[in-house]
């Protein structure tokens, strides 16, 4: 125990406690020992970060690092352990860091699709399963939850977070950073979480990606601030600063978001570590008068760890000695790093967590296939199913599968999956063979991909459309058109997919329509002429199976989508929790705040989806329809499958402050319940509200209740109708931390 730290401080007497071993360390480290534990070294590009200067990076001995990114693998991080455990003065180990998104080499949904399956508990168990893949190879730490709220589907990082509600979001949050951790500390598969990027990434003008937020006090508070609270609040280990400034200041360099707001107002004590070289591009962003100044900026601001930009390495020492950094702060950010390699236990065995035994027991097992599978039901949205069209039966003379999608394992598995192996991963069309009677044929043409200028030997397609019993059209988007810097102002059908999709109408064939891809598109007249229409994102490992399994009617479809599908790209940002305006869109007349040429309502608002069944809705009963700001309020619906199959149905709350102080959302969600009904089954469902739901920011941000009327409206998306209405009789004010809106997840 702790053999190799008793080596290098010889003389000194092991301190007894843990707080007293991380004190001792320090007093040991030199000023230069202890800025290499706040950088960060970068073993391999990431697939879309700026790549720094490789040469450099090569010279650079590993004794200089505290932390590295994108290694893994019991080999590849013994190997690097071993070079800075035996060969630096204090033997301090590294800490592996890689950003196990949505899964690790078992592919999960990526996340704005797992959204839709609005589980929380369905989302801890896939990074737990991705934890326990991750850390039994070599992982220590990962650069996720992504909880950036995106109200914008033109920014190509719509795909790695949950959506655009702040409710959902929160919810999902919390969800992923028990599940990364799992059991907790001393437990090897206990994995570092990190929620990222701190804050209004998702703001981005115009969705392109590291452009600059302009988002208001209380947008930021009640809108992107939330889920961030919420990780915090669930024990997150790390923050990552976005790339982009917010009203004229880099996250970055932000001292009253990173300092103000995390660490004094939230006692955030974790770490925050920059994103892949974003200190440097302080000078891109043109506030930094040159290196030092970076180092100075980030470091002041709040930001403990270097992501590889080197800035920390060569420049901090010489500030502190300047007295332009204190060197208390310099020892409170290196404490950080040293107590989560104390929480992982790698001061006492720097090697537990690169275990080949470990590693080839617990990757890739079928009990996490299996919950990829169960995941990537879960996530599917079914948005359109002309006369019951779906599902199909799996006996048909034939069926003709189009598209260049359906064989692409590398969307399949989408685009943040750096240790999965596209090859491993079942496509829609091997799904779709798979689940058919042995007597149905399986007509497969590519037809069109979605790069393709020109679709294929249209007149192939054609013929084998008119020969087909249903045509399958696997259509969407490549892995590489979501994801970083993969913003698109086109939110079409991309590629010569179009026309392929006009040809097979043409012929009069039944044509069901399988979405793939990473953000809402927008969907054209062509598309929604098709007769059915299921989403179905990037699903991962075992996305055909899944495919299938709702396609062939194994399994009812129950996602419902956590963004709005905007009808054109015009009326980006459209959102449910909208404000109503003083000439709402839906008033009459000439002057409201709509298009003249466009509906100013979506194509599928937040929240919607159908189900292979159907379900009806009780009106709300209250348990109060007067109420004190103290008092809570049980409001209970009675959801009934009155269709011919069971079913599971997302029963949504929506509330809305009637009139107050500021002006509101016309709804906001405020719980969700996931429901399984067999055919006539009804069941009573009860949400509790209380002042946290009720509360809002006054005019000087302080949360308060103000007395007056809610409507509260339950039903199946952001839509519904079905309300009631109650009264909160007394104005208070709350007391509560942190300042944005509290959002405590699902009920
Ligand atoms: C991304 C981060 C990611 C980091 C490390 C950056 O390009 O913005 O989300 O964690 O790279 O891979």
């Amino acid at each position: 125990m702790l053999f190799y730290l008793a080596l290098s401080i010889s003389g000194s007497a092991l301190p007894a406690n843990e707080h007293d071993f991380i004190e001792g360390l320090l007093q040991h480290m030199t000023l230069e020992e202890k800025v290499d534990q706040l950088n960060q070294l970068g073993v391999q590009d990431t697939p879309t970060g700026p790549v720094i200067d490789q040469g450099e990076l090569a010279q650079l001995p590993m004794s200089t690092v505290g932390s590295v990114l994108g290694a893994y693998g019991f080999e590849q991080t013994r190997r690097l352990q071993e070079q800075v455990v035996m060969r630096s003065r204090l033997h301090i180990p590294l800490l592996f860091a890689f950003d196990v998104i949505h899964g690790f080499r078992t592919v999960f949904p990526v996340p704005l699709a797992e959204a839709a399956a609005w589980d929380p508990a369905l989302a801890q168990r896939t990074a737990r399963a991705a934890a326990v893949e991750a850390t039994a190879s070599g992982v220590h730490w990962t650069f996720a939850p992504m909880v950036d709220i995106a109200r914008d589907p033109r920014w190509g990082r719509v795909v790695e977070g949950s959506g655009e509600d702040p409710f959902l979001g929160a919810a999902l949050a919390s969800a992923k950073v028990q599940g990364f951790h799992g059991a907790g500390p001393p437990d090897p598969s206990f994995m570092l979480a990190t929620a990222k990027h701190f804050v209004t990434y998702g703001a981005a003008e115009g969705g392109r990606d590291y452009n600059v937020a302009d988002v208001s006090e209380r947008t930021l508070r009640e809108v992107y601030l939330p889920p961030f609270q919420a990780a915090v609040a669930a024990g997150v280990d790390g923050i990552m600063p976005s790339f982009n400034e917010l009203a004229g200041v880099p996250l970055h360099s932000n001292t009253a978001l990173l300092t103000g707001v995390l660490r004094n107002q939230w006692r955030f004590g974790g770490l925050i570590v920059s994103d892949f070289n974003a200190i440097w591009e302080l000078s891109q962003h043109g506030i930094a008068r040159g290196p030092a100044d970076r180092a100075r900026l980030a470091f002041n601001a709040g930001v403990d760890i270097d992501m590889a930009s080197q800035t920390y390495r060569q420049h901090l020492p010489a500030l502190v000695r300047n007295g332009e950094v204190p060197l208390t702060a310099v020892d409170d950010a290196v404490r950080r790093v040293l107590q989560a390699k104390q929480r992982l236990g790698l001061f006492e065995d720097p090697y537990r967590y690169s275990d080949e035994a470990r590693q080839r027991a617990n990757v890739l097992t079928p009990q996490h296939r299996a919950l990829a599978r169960e995941a990537a039901q879960k996530s599917i949205v079914l948005l359109k199913n002309t006369d019951a069209l779906l599902p199909l039966p799996k006996h048909l003379r034939n069926v003709l599968v189009v598209g260049s999608l359906a064989t692409d394992a590398e969307a399949t598995i989408g685009p943040w999956a750096l240790a999965g192996h596209p090859e491993e991963s079942i496509t829609v069309l091997q799904g779709i063979r798979r689940a058919v009677a042995a007597d149905t044929e399986v007509v497969y043409l590519p037809g069109a991909s979605p790069v393709s200028k020109e679709a294929e030997n249209l007149n192939t397609v054609r013929q084998a459309a008119r020969l087909a019993e249903v045509v399958v059209a696997v259509l969407g988007e490549q892995a590489d058109q979501s994801g970083e810097a993969r913003s698109r102002a086109d939110l079409g059908l991309p590629g010569a997919q179009e026309a392929l999709l006009r040809a097979l109408l043409d012929t009069g064939k039944p044509v069901v329509i399988l979405l793939m891809n990473g953000r809402p598109l927008v969907l054209s007249p062509t598309v929604r002429q098709a007769p059915a229409l299921l989403e179905t994102w990037f699903l991962g490992s075992e996305m055909g199976n899944a495919v299938a399994d709702i396609l062939f009617g194994d399994v009812n479809p129950s996602g419902k989508l956590p963004i709005t599908f905007p009808r054109s790209e015009g009326q980006i940002p459209l959102y449910y929790a909208h404000k109503n305006t003083g000439r709402p869109p839906s008033g009459d007349g000439r002057y409201a705040s709509a298009y003249i040429d466009e509906h100013w309502t979506p194509l599928y608002p937040f929240g919607f989806g159908l189900s292979y069944t159907s379900f009806s809705y009780s009106t709300p009963r209250l348990s109060a329809q007067r109420l004190a700001s103290t008092q809570s309020l049980d409001v209970t619906v009675t959801v009934t499958n009155t269709g011919a199959r069971s079913g599971e149905e997302i029963v949504q709350l929506y509330l809305r402050d009637d009139v107050a102080s500021v002006t509101r959302p016309v709804r906001q969600l405020r719980g969700f319940r996931k429901v399984h009904l067999a055919p006539g089954e009804a069941r009573d469902l009860t949400f509790t509200l209380d002042q946290g739901d009720f509360a809002l920011l006054d005019s000087d941000f302080s949360p308060v209740v103000e007395a007056g009327t809610f409507t509260v409206f339950v039903g199946a998306d952001s839509t519904t109708e079905n309300h009631a209405r109650f009264e909160v009789t007394d104005s208070r004010a709350l007391s509560i931390s942190g300042q944005s809106v509290p959002s405590q997840g699902s009920n």
